[in-house]
């Protein structure tokens, strides 16, 4: 944390409240920002629009936070299907998530990830997918799921299959389920499974 040195005492810089809500369809463009700047290209911001308007993506968990007023960070999860599964389940995927640089490395991305799977598990939602970095998901209780038997929309080279990862919320499902994920069409693109 930073600090700052006042006369002979050192005072804590402490940072501004953290507010997460759902985002509201007026939020849009802070969405957008939030994502550009995170990214640092419009590619994200672009799936996320796409996302938020596809019927098969429905119903999405848009989740923005503010911190001092300003939207510094935005996740979103959309519906998914599971193909060939042992057991009929409800799952949704996580895409994207960003936190703008200089937010960044406090927290607010663990926030955001903790307070959706929480609206996803009262929802009714057995399990979590993700497309991401194997070093950080892991942090917030994702594990690999090719070792439990869960196949992506595109197959994934080995080399990254630690990227693609699961999480069960609540209760979890009893025995193994696997099957073949698919995903919203917006999302539904080679290059977005390609890590
Ligand atoms: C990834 C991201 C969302 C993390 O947000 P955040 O609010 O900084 O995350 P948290 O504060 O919860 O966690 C920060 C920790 O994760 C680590 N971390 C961040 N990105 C990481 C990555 N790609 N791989 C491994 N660790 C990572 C940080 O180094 C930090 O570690 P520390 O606690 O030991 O200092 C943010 O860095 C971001 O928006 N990056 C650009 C967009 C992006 O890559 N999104 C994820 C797409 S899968």
């Amino acid at each position: 944390m930073d600090t700052v040195t006042h006369k002979d005492q050192t005072l804590k810089k402490e940072q501004p409240t953290l507010y997460i809500r759902k985002a509201l369809p007026q939020d849009l463009d802070r969405v957008l920002l939030v994502e550009q700047l995170a990214f640092g290209h419009d590619q994200e911001a672009q799936l996320v629009r796409e996302l938020l308007n596809d019927p098969s993506a429905q119903p999405v968990v848009s989740l923005i936070a503010f911190q001092g007023g300003r939207a510094v960070g935005h996740i979103l999860f959309t519906s998914a299907t599971l193909k060939e599964a042992k057991r009929a389940v409800s799952i949704a995927i996580l895409a994207p998530l960003a936190v703008v640089p200089d937010a960044q490395k406090q927290g607010i991305g663990g926030k955001l990830i903790h307070r959706g799977l929480e609206l996803l598990a009262n929802a009714g939602i057995h399990f979590v997918f993700v497309l991401g970095h194997p070093d950080y998901y892991p942090r917030y209780g994702f594990k690999p799921a090719g070792k439990l038997g869960f196949k992506p929309p595109y197959p994934i080279a080995d080399e990254h299959a630690d990227a693609w990862m699961v999480q069960a919320l609540g209760r979890g499902v009893m025995g193994p389920v696997g099957g073949k994920v698919l995903c919203a069409e917006a999302l539904n693109k080679p290059e977005y499974w390609s890590e």
